[in-house]
């Protein structure tokens, strides 16, 4: 399949990228000819930030995983869509064409349908990396329902918040999941979250580990009967359902800076078309490429770049169900060279880890089918990115830096591997249709170069968040109302004299741990649950290999005296809460929190002790009691 819209040459995106401004309905209109739809669109795009409402092909109907599945199933059905590659080494590797997996999803949406899921209904993944995950994900999107991924290392409090915000209909999980040497009940996970929800009446497991479980009758059905009693033709034959290229196609819910995730809404037509040209003009994706990117689907990673960018453009995509360090920290190495993985997509924790881990790991692997190494989810440091490109790479592959967010549904700001230079540290150029900005607090722009600020972008790209579930305020308020008329990304960044941006990263009360996304206000709201807790605050600092590590101020009047033990039990709080991700680092017990008069927390100071610079706290002479930056101080961890 010949990719038009593949951009080749740095006048090529110079020339696209124009284009894409000054006429998006044309320029978009020509990339989604690509496609299959059922019905074309009446417009290719309408939109206000106002309100805001943003529209991309309205009119058009299609399903799609069409576009991922059928319509390569003439030309490359005998091709590899998926590799899997268990968490254990030892276990052998399972392998899908484009024909197996287009029957496995037919085959699990026929299940679906018979389970009484319709168009529009929720349902819930919580499901470890296995290609059942996948195969259920494309299943909801074949019949229609909203699917809603819960990454699988959510508490069972996290996972019930969601599914009742989603009012979901039906669960799809596990029994457990691999993850190194753990295997996690999830099944047992889902029983305790759905204590408190009302919604669910239909739960599928499918089998992974044969950890115990308990099956509710009347609820829970076992993947496999479930699918012994298809008929495989008639679920082949039975069409996909038409959906208006606006129809929600998936929730991803993310943190913000209050307590509650908010439940991210993406639309099946706009995040196609941007998947698929984000994937294939950043990565450079060339047909027979095998895709490896390490995130899990539980992120919005996952879902853009493990499923829907590559599997649009006919690609091989790779599947691994573990942990880069287990059972050694060449997990990764091994695999590319097993499967002869040509793009290579990963975090800068999952790189600092292998680093620290010593060159040998990666020296031993040669590792010749590399073209390109992606990085996401979190600013890399220079060292990280010398090192993944000289012991990596070995100086031979282009990194591609690409910069995004949950609600940007795919790439904004990145090279494009060999076609357009790379910087270490910056993720550089916008792709087309991306018009990014630099404002200061007031909202002014900041024109020039060499400048920083605050990162909005002026107009709708087609993967853009349409709304946040069952609240559509919130979307406005958190994305479209800090600076009218834009959207604000939360994260700061510099452009440099050519117009290069590096992300600095996160300017409101938003952590990047170890590249996941977490809210300071879940984690206080978790530890102050704990007994004895009367008030915490959270805040980050650098930490070598997360990037950001979480420190915790914590006023305690209860019992306990061992400050060790008092530690561990609050982040098994915390873990019982939200989940281990948001476990913190450091915990360090204070008398109080610095104050203004009018009750509000200084971030600001308790962000530069965590960080170690005392000498630069700035003005304290508001603060209700002055003292207790002192008393802070002497405490610091
Ligand atoms: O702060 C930015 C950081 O990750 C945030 C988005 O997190 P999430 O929605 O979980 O999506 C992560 C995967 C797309 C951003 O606001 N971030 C993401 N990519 C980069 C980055 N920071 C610097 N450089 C990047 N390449």
């Amino acid at each position: 399949m010949h990719n038009p819209s593949l951009i080749t040459s740095i006048e090529a995106r110079n020339q696209a990228y124009r284009e894409s401004l000054e006429n998006p309905e044309e320029f978009w209109g020509h990339v989604a000819d690509q496609f299959t739809w059922k019905r074309k669109w009446d417009s290719v795009l309408d939109w206000n930030f106002e309100e805001p409402n943003v529209r991309w092909f309205d009119g058009a109907q299609l399903n799609i995983t069409e576009n991922c599945l059928d319509r390569h199933l003439p030309e490359r059905g005998d091709e590899i869509a998926l590799i899997w590659e268990s968490n254990s080494p030892n276990e052998e590797s399972k392998k899908y064409t484009y024909n197996e997996l287009h029957e496995a999803v037919c085959v699990f949406a026929q299940v679906l349908r018979s389970g009484g899921i319709k168009k529009g209904d929720r349902v819930c993944i919580y499901m470890g990396m296995v290609p059942e995950l996948a195969i259920a994900v494309l299943a909801c999107a074949r019949v229609g329902a909203i699917h809603s991924v819960i990454f699988g290392g959510f508490s069972a409090h996290s996972v019930a918040d969601r599914v009742n915000d989603a009012q979901a209909t039906a669960i799809i999980t596990c029994d457990g999941a691999y993850r190194g040497a753990k295997d996690i009940p999830l099944k047992a996970i889902i029983d305790e979250a759905l204590q408190h929800c009302n919604s669910v009446k239909t739960v599928w497991i499918y089998e992974r580990t044969n950890i115990e479980i308990e099956l509710k009758e009347g609820r829970d059905i076992l993947w496999k009967q479930a699918i012994a009693h298809v008929n495989i033709q008639e679920a082949i034959n039975t069409p996909a359902e038409t959906m208006e290229a606006e129809d929600p196609l998936f929730i991803l819910y993310t943190s913000g800076s209050t307590g509650k995730p908010k439940g991210v809404v993406h639309t099946c037509g706009g995040y196609m078309v941007w998947t698929h040209y984000t994937f294939t003009n950043a990565f450079q994706y060339q047909r027979g490429w095998v895709h490896f990117c390490t995130a899990d689907i539980g992120w919005i990673t996952g879902h853009s770049y493990i499923l829907y960018g590559p599997l649009t453009a006919g690609a091989t995509t790779l599947l691994f169900e573990g942990i880069p360090t287990y059972p050694n920290p060449d997990r990764f190495w091994e695999i590319v060279e097993k499967h002869n993985v040509d793009i290579l997509y990963t975090a800068p924790t999952a790189i600092r880890s292998l680093m620290s881990a010593g060159n040998d790991w990666v020296m031993n692997h040669k590792m010749p089918s590399l073209k390109v190494l992606g990085t996401v989810g979190e600013p890399i440091n220079e060292e990280a990115w010398q090192w993944y490109h000289k012991m990596v790479g070995k100086g031979n592959c282009e990194i591609v830096d690409t910069w995004w967010q949950t609600e940007t549904g795919g790439v904004l700001i990145s090279n494009l591997a060999a076609v357009t230079p790379s910087k270490p540290t910056f993720a550089t150029l916008p792709l087309p249709g991306v018009e990014p900005l630099l404002v200061d607090e007031n909202g002014n722009e900041i024109f020039g170069n060499n400048v920083s600020g605050n990162l909005c972008i002026r107009k709708p790209w087609p993967g853009i968040l349409r709304t946040t579930w069952g609240d559509h305020e919130r979307c406005k308020q958190t994305y479209f109302s800090t600076y009218p008329g834009l959207y604000f990304t939360g994260d700061g960044a510099l452009r440099d004299e050519n117009g290069n941006y590096r992300i600095t990263g996160r300017v409101d009360d938003v952590l990047n741990v170890s590249g996941h996304r977490i809210g300071t206000a879940e984690v206080e709201n978790a530890i102050n649950l704990h007994t004895g807790v009367i008030e915490s605050a959270i805040v980050g600092y650098p930490h070598d290999i997360k990037g950001q590590g979480i420190y915790a101020f914590v006023i305690y009047q209860g019992l306990e005296t061992d400050l060790r033990t008092l530690s561990h039990q609050i982040n098994e709080t915390v873990s019982r809460e939200i989940g281990a991700i948001a476990k913190a680092d450091k915990i360090q017990i204070v008398s109080g929190l610095p104050k203004t008069r009018s009750g509000k927390i200084m971030r600001r100071i308790l962000r530069k002790i965590a960080e170690g610079e005392l000498e630069s706290l700035g003005d304290t002479s508001t603060l209700l009691d002055p003292s207790m930056v002192d008393s802070i101080i002497q405490g610091r961890l």
